[in-house]
């Protein structure tokens, strides 16, 4: 199979990498207006194929990775699919719903494999995560908080909340099976002239009943790249951050007790373990862009297709009119009922 990755920068150069070492793949494009890029990456990977735009290039592939600033995916993703091409688009989707919406009904009516670069579902720390609240170790979910936090990269053509807050969202969504029924945002730009450079959102699920908090910023000293879930029973942390014990379980939790002194505070602190589960070190792209080839091969079901992708640029639009109208911004909620090929707790595939 001729893979083509439109858009050489700083993550599709990830893709190019990964392809290059996937079984299966015959052929590497690298496409790209950048003749400073296109030779940097064709020195990296001297067996690439290089084209300086995806017309140039569709008759030598076979399938596309879009990884270009999020306003161009549209008409990349329409143009790729119109040529009867599979495509994995970058997140979020598409800069808008309606731009999404577009790119759903070409993959159907192309019949090809849509896939959404929502990394953090094929990452195995997060499935850990899901399988340890599927299986009720946390008890019920109280509420959830994500935090993606750094000093830049500001991006030129959408604000912070579109930039990171899709991984936030898919992560949750994922870890929920559920997306919010309404989105409560504020945002702030201070160093940038218009865009958002720091948010906060403020998810609410219905099934289950429980909220989920983020704060996304290109503002601040520290990097973080963490998940918290608190749970009835036990809390759990996800930190990207961390090579070992990326997830851990606090057993750790607060009853309400009753008063037997009028002047105590009628609650019991519990605290105990902190364990670590084992988590197999498959890098997530790698996956993702495997599975992106399994699908294309089987027709299997897409673990992160259009459907999810949508699903986050509904949450990341509601955000923003959520931003703009100071108000909270009701969404319908929906089952994610795509289903994972890969299931968390299962052995991912061999490389
Ligand atoms: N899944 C993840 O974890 C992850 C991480 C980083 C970025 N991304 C996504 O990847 C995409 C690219 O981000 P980036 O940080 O690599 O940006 P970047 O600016 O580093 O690279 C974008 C590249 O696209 C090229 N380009 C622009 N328009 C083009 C066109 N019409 N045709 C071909 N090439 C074109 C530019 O010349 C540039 O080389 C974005 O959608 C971003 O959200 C995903």
């Amino acid at each position: 199979m001729r893979v083509g990755v439109v858009g050489c920068g700083y993550w599709g150069s990830k893709h190019l990498r990964v392809l290059s070492g996937i079984d299966g793949v015959d052929e590497v494009a690298g496409i790209d207006p950048s003749l400073d890029r296109l030779d940097r990456v064709c020195r990296a990977f001297p067996s690439l194929r290089p084209f300086i735009d995806l017309d140039a290039a569709l008759d030598h592939i076979d399938a596309v990775v879009i990884a270009t600033p999020p306003r161009t995916h549209r008409a990349l993703a329409v143009a790729a699919l119109r040529a009867g091409k599979h495509v994995l688009v970058e997140k979020p989707l598409a800069a808008s719903v309606a731009d999404a919406e577009t790119i759903l009904v070409e993959a159907a009516a192309a019949d090809r494999v849509l896939q959404v670069g929502h990394t953090f579902e094929y990452n195995p720390a997060v499935w850990k995560l899901r399988e340890v609240l599927e299986l009720g170790e946390l008890g019920d979910a109280y509420y959830l908080h994500s935090a993606r936090l750094n000093l830049g990269l500001y991006q030129s053509d959408v604000n912070v909340v579109w930039d990171l807050a899709p991984h936030d969202i898919s992560i949750i969504n994922y870890l929920l099976g559920a997306t919010p029924v309404s989105v409560h945002a504020w945002g702030a730009s201070h160093a940038h002239a218009s865009l958002e450079d720091v948010a906060t959102l403020r998810l609410a699920y219905k099934d289950p009943d429980v909220t989920a908090m983020i704060h996304v910023s290109w503002l601040d000293p520290c990097k973080v790249r963490r998940v918290t879930v608190v749970g009835s029973k036990k809390m759990a942390v996800y930190d990207d951050l961390l090579t070992d014990d990326r997830v851990r379980i606090y057993d750790k939790g607060v009853e309400h007790i009753p008063a037997t002194d009028l002047h105590a505070v009628p609650m019991s602190y519990r605290y105990g373990n902190i364990v670590s589960p084992f988590i197999v070190a498959d890098e997530p792209l790698y996956l993702e862009d495997q599975h992106f080839i399994d699908c294309i091969r089987s027709g299997g079901p897409i673990r992160t297709g259009g459907a999810n992708g949508l699903a986050v640029v509904k949450v990341l639009d509601a955000a923003d009119r959520s931003m703009r109208e100071h108000r909270t911004v009701h969404l319908r909620a929906h089952e994610l009922d795509e289903q994972p090929a890969l299931s968390p707790g299962v052995i991912a595939p061999e490389r």
